[in-house]
């Protein structure tokens, strides 16, 4: 059976402090509430997709404990196929510490764990979904190589592939950009891989512009409360668009832009034809619904919850 969409990637448990603040070196603060939820980049991705209505599996490992075990329920009960999520007893589920302010900003530590223990063998049993799925979807909290292998498999394979090059790595492998079909990443992210600092909308469309030289076929730049730039190596004269969004009372960023990345995987899966400019524009809209409530996917949107004219 096919897939929509296919991630190969991580899974998290988030630990969450809420505070007026984020804490400088050596110092401690009282924050106003702790909560446990279910986090990792891939996953956050995975669970959006299937939200809006994607048929999706993942590709990931978690530890044999308690985490993990609440992790599979957590992609039942979001309607994920777990054919493909391993158990190991090797290491913990990975585990993010995350620290929340009072404007909605986050500082985040990750232990990815049993997350770097997804490898060749892995991909290799999940070698029939890759092959026949409509979108995969990579990040960089998994082993750099088990991303690249997923990405190369796919695209070898004409499955559109995304890469969201997250958390960044400064001397990321030539070879990744040619596996994208979309390149997509946030402007701290472009400015790492680019050396082009990008403060404006022009600077992210020049730091798209180098990213689309390293042979990626689009890059998306997302650009928080600024929408995000498009750009496409089909249009080279024209090549930079900035798709604007709405303003929003902003609570929790955190996973805003994995949420971004699972509808636009959504969309990419069933709407084929649909202009990228276009998959961008609503996917901001669900991303922007998910920084108004605190909480990683706790705050992602259903089908049911979006406005109809998003489908
Ligand atoms: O992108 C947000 C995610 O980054 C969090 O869920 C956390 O787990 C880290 O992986
Ligand atoms: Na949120």
């Amino acid at each position: 059976e096919a897939f929509d969409v296919v991630v190969v990637g991580s899974c998290m448990t988030d630990l969450v402090s809420q505070a007026p603040r984020l804490p400088k070196a050596g110092e401690t603060i009282h924050g106003h509430k702790f909560f446990i939820g279910f986090g990792g980049k891939g996953a956050n991705q995975c669970i959006q997709a299937a939200r809006m209505g994607a048929k999706t599996a993942m590709v990931c490992k978690v530890g044999k404990d308690f985490f993990g075990e609440n992790y599979i329920q957590n992609f039942k009960d979001n309607g994920v196929s777990t054919e493909f999520v391993g158990q190991t007893v090797d290491s913990a589920t990975g585990a993010a510490s995350i620290i929340v302010n009072d404007a909605g900003e986050n500082a985040i530590v990750i232990v990815a764990g049993a997350n770097l223990l997804l490898g060749g063998e892995d991909l290799r049993r999940a070698l029939p979904a890759l092959s026949h799925a409509k979108v995969m979807v990579c990040q960089l909290e998994i082993s750099p190589d088990t991303s690249l292998q997923a990405l190369r498999l796919s695209h070898e394979n004409n499955v559109k592939t995304i890469f969201n090059p997250a958390p960044a790595i400064p001397d990321l492998d030539p070879e990744f950009y040619r596996a994208s079909d979309v390149f997509c990443c946030n402007e701290s992210e472009a400015e790492l891989l680019t050396g082009v600092a990008v403060a404006s909308i022009e600077d992210a469309g020049r730091a798209g512009e180098e990213l689309l030289r390293r042979g990626c076929s689009s890059v998306i730049i997302t650009l928080g409360s600024r929408g995000c730039v498009v750009l496409s190596a089909q249009e080279p004269s024209s090549p930079s668009h900035h798709v604007p969004t709405k303003p929003v009372t902003t609570v929790d960023t955190t996973g805003a832009g994995d949420s971004f990345i699972g509808a636009l995987a959504f969309y990419m899966a069933h709407f084929p034809t649909m202009s990228l400019e276009e998959m961008a524009r609503r996917a901001n809209q669900v991303a922007g619904v998910s920084v108004q409530t605190i909480g990683t996917q706790a705050s992602y949107p259903s089908k049911k919850d979006l406005p109809t004219d998003l489908f």
